[in-house]
């Protein structure tokens, strides 16, 4: 007989493919044997599966024992077919349909069950159903779906809204928001653990920066965003975007609430120019290995307080200019200094205090730690009567009223004249009235004040801790002292803390102050030091130290964080940045 076969595939967009086979033969054989007119190559179909004969009273289907064979849906064995029955072989479909001239039968062959799709028949042919037993999945879903909408959301969500002001209850149990907790509250955050709202504001939105910076008000930034050129550093080129919770983990376990990882600081700090193209800031990386040298901060200009960086490891430039004069070493004298109750042996912390608890010293003060040695006496016959300190022209006014009461009213010796018996004045007695003073009273105060200005400021007292000038031709009295700017922090970028060390080190480890003559000198320690015993986060036989250790990330003087809204719009190209930010806080 003459047979055309056409195998039809469905393309995934819904077209059909059709590729078609002539053949001629006794019968028509399907199976997945090499020799069948219709090879169907799957697994499910036997080797012989089944045989359509042409018989006299049309076309019969016969079918090899077992096997899964199907005619218009009916399992079938052998039986007789025709034209529009779909016989079922397998996972295929096999059409009959009208054959064209020439031919005795036409089919179309389409594989309509492929693999995989056996448990979907099985199931299909199945007649034991999870209902029967009172098992059905619909009902099942929506019961669990409504248990966790009023355990989880309903409840907590009553609870929340009855207890949004305060809870002072802290019964497990009785918190229905309790089971939205996503862990404990770090520990600095302890004492709100139990009022979820003050950070998590309203429901279903994530907790905002608002939230945080209710408490952190004065948060600032780490630099000025709108100087950088962040697009250059991929991983920060949405720095302006940033929350408090892209660096700070809530409900962390016992971790850092902070990112503390130097690869943070080091992303920008081992090529800072690419961040910000005309920065003065060195390259920093890993402490012990690539951390610049400190560049403490000194005063080099007294008079107009200003400050400039040098490295320790510039010694020519490395001059403080305080305007204080000051010899360490005249004052810790193994064998002892003057003193006012004679010979004593001065310790640093004689002048230096620390407050309990305080990273840093206390600044120097002239009252405090020099004046009991240094008394400001200007006339040795009047040792009660002092000159204000501070206030050069305050101090000249002193010393001119004090001798005009003098010239007037007497009371005093002139000085001028050698002291005799007959003048030398007893406690309690008025001084004879010399000759000059009686004729000319003012004349002589306003010579005596002079004179004792030129000594006190000049030699004596101001000038032996001071930078001071005499104001030559502006008239008498006019002494006047460069203000002493004393430093109350030389690395201000970076942390110290004195306590945390005063244990294990002695003050000379870092500081030579022993042999410093003059007060230009710089005692601080260089970084060689702290490299002793400081190295990087992972450093093994070093304290290890990462980047915050000893550094802040807020930095002073920055604009203020939580106010993303401004930096997008300058990145945008918005000059009005500037105007919102705080001015840099200098030193004063
Ligand atoms: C100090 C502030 C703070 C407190 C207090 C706090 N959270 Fe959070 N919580 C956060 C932050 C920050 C996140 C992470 C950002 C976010 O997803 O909103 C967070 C995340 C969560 C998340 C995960 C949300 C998510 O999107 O992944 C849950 C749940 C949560 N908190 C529940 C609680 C519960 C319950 C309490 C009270 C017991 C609580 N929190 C108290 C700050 C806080
Ligand atoms: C109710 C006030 C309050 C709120 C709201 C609050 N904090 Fe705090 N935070 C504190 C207090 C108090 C400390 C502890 C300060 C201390 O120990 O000196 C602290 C400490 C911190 C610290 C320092 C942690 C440390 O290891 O020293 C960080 C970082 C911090 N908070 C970030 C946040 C963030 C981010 C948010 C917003 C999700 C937030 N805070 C919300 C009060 C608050
Ligand atoms: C997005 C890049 C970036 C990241 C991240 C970064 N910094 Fe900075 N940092 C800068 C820029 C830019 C400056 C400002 C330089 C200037 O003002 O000239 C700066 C300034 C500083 C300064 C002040 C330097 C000085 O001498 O004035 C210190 C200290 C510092 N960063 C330390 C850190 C530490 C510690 C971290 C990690 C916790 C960190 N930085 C993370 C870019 C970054
Ligand atoms: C008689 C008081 C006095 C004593 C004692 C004294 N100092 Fe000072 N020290 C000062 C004064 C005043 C200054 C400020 C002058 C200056 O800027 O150098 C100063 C400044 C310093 C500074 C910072 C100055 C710089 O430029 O680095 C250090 C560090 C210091 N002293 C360490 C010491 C140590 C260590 C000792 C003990 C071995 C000591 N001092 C003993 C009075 C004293
Ligand atoms: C215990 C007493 C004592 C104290 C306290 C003291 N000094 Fe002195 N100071 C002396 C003595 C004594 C001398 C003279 C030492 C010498 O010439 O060898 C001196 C010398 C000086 C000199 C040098 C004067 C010169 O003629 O060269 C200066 C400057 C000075 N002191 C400043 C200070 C300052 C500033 C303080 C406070 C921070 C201070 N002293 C605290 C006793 C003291
Ligand atoms: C024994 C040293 C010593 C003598 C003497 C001395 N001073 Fe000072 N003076 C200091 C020190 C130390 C400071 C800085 C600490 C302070 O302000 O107490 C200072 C600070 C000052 C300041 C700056 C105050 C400020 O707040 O900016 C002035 C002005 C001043 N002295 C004037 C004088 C005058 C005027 C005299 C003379 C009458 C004088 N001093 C004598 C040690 C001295
Ligand atoms: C053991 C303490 C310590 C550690 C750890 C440390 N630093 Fe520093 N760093 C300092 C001190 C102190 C200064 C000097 C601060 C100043 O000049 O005011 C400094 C200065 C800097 C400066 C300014 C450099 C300049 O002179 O321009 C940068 C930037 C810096 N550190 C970044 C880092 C980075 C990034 C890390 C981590 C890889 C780090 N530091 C780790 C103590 C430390
Ligand atoms: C491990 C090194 C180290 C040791 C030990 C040490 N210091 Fe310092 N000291 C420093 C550093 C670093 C600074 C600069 C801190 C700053 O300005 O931020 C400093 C600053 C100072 C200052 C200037 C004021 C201040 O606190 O900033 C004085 C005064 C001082 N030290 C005195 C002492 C005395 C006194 C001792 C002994 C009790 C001592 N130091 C021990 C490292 C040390
Ligand atoms: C003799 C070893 C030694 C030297 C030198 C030393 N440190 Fe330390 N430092 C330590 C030890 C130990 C700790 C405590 C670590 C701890 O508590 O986990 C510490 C702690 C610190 C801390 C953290 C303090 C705190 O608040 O907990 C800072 C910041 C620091 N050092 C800075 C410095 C700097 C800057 C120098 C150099 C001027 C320096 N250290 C020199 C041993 C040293
Ligand atoms: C780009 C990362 C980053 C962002 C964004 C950030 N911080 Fe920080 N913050 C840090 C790091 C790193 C530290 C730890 C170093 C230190 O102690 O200053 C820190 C420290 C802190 C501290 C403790 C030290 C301090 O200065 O008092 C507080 C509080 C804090 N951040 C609050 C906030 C708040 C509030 C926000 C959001 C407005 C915020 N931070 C956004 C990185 C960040």
């Amino acid at each position: 007989m003459e047979i055309l076969i056409s195998y039809l595939t469905r393309r995934q967009k819904g077209g059909v493919s059709r590729r078609t086979e002539e053949r001629s033969a006794e019968a028509l054989h399907f199976g997945r044997s090499a020799n069948a007119e219709v090879y169907l190559a799957d697994p499910r179909i036997r080797f012989e599966h089944a045989v359509v004969h042409q018989r006299p009273g049309g076309l019969f289907i016969e079918v090899e024992k077992h096997s899964d064979v199907r005619v218009n849906g009916q399992p079938t064995s052998n039986r007789s077919v025709i034209v529009g029955d779909v016989i079922g072989i397998g996972p295929f479909d096999v059409t009959l349909v009208e054959p064209p001239e020439g031919k005795d039968i036409a089919i179309e062959v389409e594989l309509v069950r492929p693999l995989g799709d056996d448990y979907g028949q099985l199931a299909a042919r199945s007649t034991v159903r999870l209902e029967d037993y009172g098992l059905s999945r619909r009902r099942w879903s929506w019961a669990g779906i409504t248990g966790i909408l009023i355990f989880f959301l309903v409840f907590p969500l009553l609870y929340f809204n009855q207890h949004t002001e305060s809870t002072a209850d802290k019964t497990v149990g009785a918190r229905f928001d309790a089971v939205w907790d996503s862990g404990p509250v770090s520990s600095p955050h302890q004492f709100i653990s139990d009022q979820c709202n003050i950070c998590h504001e309203k429901p279903f939105i994530q907790v905002m920066d608002s939230a945080c910076l209710s408490c952190h008000a004065p948060i600032t930034q780490h630099f000025d965003l709108a100087r950088a050129e962040l697009a250059v550093i991929p991983q920060f080129s949405n720095l302006p975007a940033t929350t408090c919770n892209d660096c700070h983990r809530e409900h962390n376990g016992g971790k850092s609430l902070s990112i503390s990882t130097e690869s943070f600081c080091t992303d920008c700090h081992a090529g800072i120019e690419k961040s910000l193209a005309n920065t003065s800031v060195k390259n920093a990386g890993r402490f012990d290995q690539t951390h610049p040298q400190f560049r403490p901060n000194i005063v080099s200009d007294p008079a107009s307080r200003m400050f400039t960086r040098v490295s320790l490891d510039d010694p020519a430039a490395l001059t403080e200019k305080s305007g204080l004069k000051f010899p360490h070493d005249a004052h810790l004298k193994k064998d002892g200094v003057r003193g006012p109750n004679g010979k004593e042996t001065l310790q640093c912390g004689s002048c230096h205090n620390l407050t309990r608890g305080a990273a840093n010293f206390d600044p120097i003060g002239m009252e405090g730690d020099c004046e009991r040695c240094h008394q400001l006496v200007f006339d040795p016959r009047r040792p009660d009567r002092t000159l204000p300190h501070g206030q050069a022209n305050n101090a000249q006014m002193l010393i001119r009223e004090f001798y005009s009461d003098y010239g007037l009213r007497g009371g005093i010796n002139d000085v001028q004249e050698p002291a005799t018996a007959a003048t030398r004045r007893r406690p309690g007695e008025q001084a004879p009235v010399t000759t000059q003073r009686q004729s000319d009273p003012r004349a002589w105060a306003d010579q005596q004040a002079q004179r004792v200005a030129d000594m006190s400021f000049g030699k004596t007292m101001c000038g032996n801790c001071h930078e001071v000038s005499s104001g030559e031709g502006k008239g008498p009295l006019n002494w006047s002292v460069v203000p002493a700017v004393v430093n109350k922090a030389w690395l201000p970028r970076g942390r110290f803390d004195h306590s945390a060390h005063s244990d294990m080190l002695k003050c000379d480890s870092c500081h030579a102050a022993q042999n410093s003559k003059q007060a230009s000198d710089v005692l601080l320690p260089k970084i060689a030091v702290c490299q002793n015993c400081h190295g990087g986060e992972n450093a093994s036989n070093k304290v290890q130290s990462t980047c915050i250790t000893c550094h802040d990330f807020h930095l002073p003087g920055t604009p203020r964080m939580g106010n993303t809204k401004a930096w997008r719009k300058h990145t945008d190209g918005d000059a009005a940045l500037r105007d919102t930010q705080t001015p840099v806080a200098g030193q004063k």
